[in-house]
């Protein structure tokens, strides 16, 4: 097996100062999570097998993993599969369930050494019994690290959390543990399988679609939405990069008026990080 890479010590000098800019805008995401759709098309338009795709979505995982962390964004959350994916022909499960399998086994010992903190949501039970051993392992193994918590949702919908968190609460409401009038937003949140995490600040879909596809779907209430038209295997960081600069410059309003909340977007400093970063981004072209 290789040597596991500290990330930060093999970049490249325009990324670095991609990064710089990006952090000097002061808004960066918490929490940032994706749907990456897009994978049977990119390989369809190259006459190769769909799971060729999910192949080189996999190199797109590990790029955005790795430029999250040396952002030092706080959480990133994949879609991986869902709840809906299990109808998908049986070769193709299987093929992605091999792929996330490989994934990890080849990962774990990287992640751990640039601390990235592994986490799961959905219902691991229905997973082939190799992919819940190998989950379970990275999830201990990392379970003291400090820096990016990466959360994959495996057999998850955000219907299927709701409905449990909803079991569960009528059982507490049954035992007596637990009033009705007692149920608030935040008591709610935390029967489900993401109450560890804070809400997504930002949700992110490739391949042009406009759908939330079940995903997160109480926690996204206040999610700033980005969709772009390039197929999951082709949205590596500087894509990245660009959808966070979009959500730096959207203003977060929560229901209130613009004028109830801090808006410094408008700010000269901000302008000119603003402008440097899209004169970085022409660069790279
Ligand atoms: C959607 O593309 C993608 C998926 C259903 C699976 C995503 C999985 C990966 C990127 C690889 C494994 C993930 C990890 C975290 C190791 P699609 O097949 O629906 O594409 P299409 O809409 O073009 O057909």
């Amino acid at each position: 097996m290789d040597t596991p890479q500290q990330w930060l010590s093999e970049r490249h000098e325009h990324d670095v100062e991609c990064q710089r800019a990006l952090r000097e805008l002061g808004r960066l995401p918490r929490h940032v999570a994706i749907i990456m759709d897009g994978n049977g098309r990119w390989a369809y338009a190259r006459r190769l097998p769909r799971v060729a795709g999910h192949q080189e979505g996999i190199e797109s995982v590990r790029d955005i993993v790795k430029a999250s962390a040396e952002l030092g964004i706080e959480y990133l959350t994949l879609y991986a599969f869902s709840t809906e994916n299990w109808k998908r022909p049986q070769t193709e499960v299987n093929a992605l369930m091999r792929l996330l399998e490989h994934y990890l086994r080849a990962e774990v010992e990287e992640l751990h050494c640039n601390n990235v903190r592994i986490n799961a949501i959905g219902k691991i039970t229905a997973l082939p019994k190799r992919v819940q051993k190998i989950l379970t392992y990275a999830i201990e193994r990392t379970v003291n690290n400090r820096g990016l918590v990466l959360t994959l949702a495996l057999s998850y919908s955000g219907r299927w959390d709701i409905l449990r968190a909803v079991q569960m609460i009528a059982l507490d409401v049954r035992r007596g543990t637990l009033s009705p009038e007692d149920i608030t937003p935040e008591k709610f949140s935390s029967y489900l399988s993401t109450h560890t995490l804070p809400e997504p600040d930002l949700l992110i879909r490739t391949s042009g679609e406009l759908r939330v596809s079940n995903f997160l779907l109480w926690e996204i209430a206040y999610a700033e939405l980005y969709s772009t038209e390039t197929l999951w295997p082709d949205f590596r960081r500087q894509e990245f990069y660009r959808a966070l600069a979009e959500y730096a410059r959207r203003e977060r309003r929560f229901g209130m008026t613009s004028d109830q909340v801090r808006n410094d977007v408008q700010d000269i400093s901000f302008r000119r990080s603003f402008e440097r970063l899209f004169e970085l981004f022409t660069a790279h072209r």
